[in-house]
């Protein structure tokens, strides 16, 4: 191996939005859950991760930045990563360039990471997830790792849970798994993106401010003081997943809408049942609920499902690009991005409406 040369790979993964929640662990370390999760992965064009992998002798360490600042490794989520795959790297060729990896040249050779989220990070839309699952498929395809999708997802999943949905498209199961060293907490596909085209999300961004409780953090504190979350794990969730399986695999929209809002209302119960409460919705996150709730019982079936993730941001999944039109008529009305006390933007299909533009 000469010195001079640099590899890359470049990935593109999207986010995904629970309609199932995922809040609490078993396991910290190898980030095992409480309960199955089911999410819809989002379209990359909108809410997505890109992440470029270099590999060079002429780096002396393992380096990353972050949307252009750099980032420290030392985490153990991020080493946990790396050090999955490494393990799985195998000989690399590339003729044109007259480089040769062997397997066991991995080993020695350092990485250089650069990875920018094309939405807000750490505000709750899942930044986590597109992030770590593109980490983890970059330096896959990088290193020729063979392991599938699922097997990717097991190591996505130490890099944060919610990743291991976003190596598929469609919807997608996160199965909690029962053995004590992870090896079967993996993400499966329910249906493909093709299987349910005509729903249509809009993403509130009632905020893209950086959360105060990060996920990670709050969920630890949920496990160790709310009953509800012992209650939902055990007893809600299960009956809840194979309901939610029914509806999607149907497209049963009604089912769908009602199952996704109530699962969301729970997630963020247990957040108010949590000691001391972590309160991730604001006044404006009601208001749209509201809104919505009360659209949905005028109508003869629900229009349009709900859904808030670790954050004061609404993601609105219509039935359709008719009720999809309706909602933005409704949403632009009631809660103008233009105004200071609303929100800051909309991110429709292939359109986002700025507040301050610049
Ligand atoms: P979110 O609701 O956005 O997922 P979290 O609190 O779960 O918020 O996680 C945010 C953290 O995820 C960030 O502080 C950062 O450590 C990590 N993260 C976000 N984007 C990326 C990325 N593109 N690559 C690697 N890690 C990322
Ligand atoms: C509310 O996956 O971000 O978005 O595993 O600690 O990184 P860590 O947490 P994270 O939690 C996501 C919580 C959620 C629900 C969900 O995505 O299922
Ligand atoms: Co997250």
């Amino acid at each position: 191996m000469g010195e001079k040369w640099v590899l890359m790979k470049t990935a593109q993964t999207p986010t995904n939005i629970a309609v199932i929640k995922y809040w609490g662990k078993r396991d910290e370390t190898l980030i095992l859950p409480v309960n199955d999760s089911i999410s819809v992965t989002l379209d990359p064009a909108h809410l997505c991760t890109t992440t470029t992998v270099a590999v060079s002798p002429a780096f002396q360490q393992d380096r990353m930045w972050l949307n252009g600042k750099e980032m420290s490794l030392s985490g153990g989520r991020y080493q946990n990563c790396l050090r999955e795959i490494r393990k799985r790297a195998r000989e690399v060729e590339d003729k044109e360039k007259g480089i040769k990896i062997e397997k066991k040249d991995w080993e020695k050779l350092h990485l250089h990471i650069a990875s920018y989220n094309n939405f807000p990070t750490a505000a709750g839309l899942a930044s986590s997830a597109a992030g770590f699952a593109c980490l983890v498929f970059a330096l896959a395809k990088l290193m020729n790792v063979e392991e599938d999708e699922s097997q990717l997802s097991a190591i996505a999943r130490q890099g944060s849970g919610s990743a291991c949905r976003s190596l598929f498209g469609g919807f997608v199961k996160w199965i909690m798994g029962k053995e004590e060293d992870g090896s079967d907490s993996l993400a499966v596909q329910l249906v493909d993106e093709k299987h349910w085209d005509d729903l249509f999300i809009i993403i509130a961004v009632v905020s893209s401010r950086q959360k105060e409780t990060s996920s990670t953090s709050g969920m630890r504190e949920s496990v160790e003081t709310s009953l509800l979350l012992q209650h939902r794990a055990k007893e809600v969730v299960p009956k809840r997943t194979l309901k939610m399986e029914e509806a999607i695999k149907n497209r049963d929209f009604a089912s769908f809408a009602k199952i996704t809002c109530a699962d969301s209302n729970q997630f963020h119960a247990v957040c108010l049942d949590t000691s001391p409460p972590i309160f991730y919705m604001n006044d404006t996150s009601h208001r749209i609920i509201s809104h919505v709730e009360k659209w949905n019982r005028s109508e003869e079936s629900p229009q349009v499902a709900y859904t808030f993730d670790a954050g004061p941001n609404a993601v609105l999944i219509a039935q359709n690009r008719k009720a999809a039109a309706q909602l933005l008529q409704r949403l632009l009305f009631s809660f103008p991005p233009k105004s200071d006390t609303d929100l800051d933007s909309y991110i429709i299909g292939d359109k986002t409406i700025l507040k301050d533009a610049g």
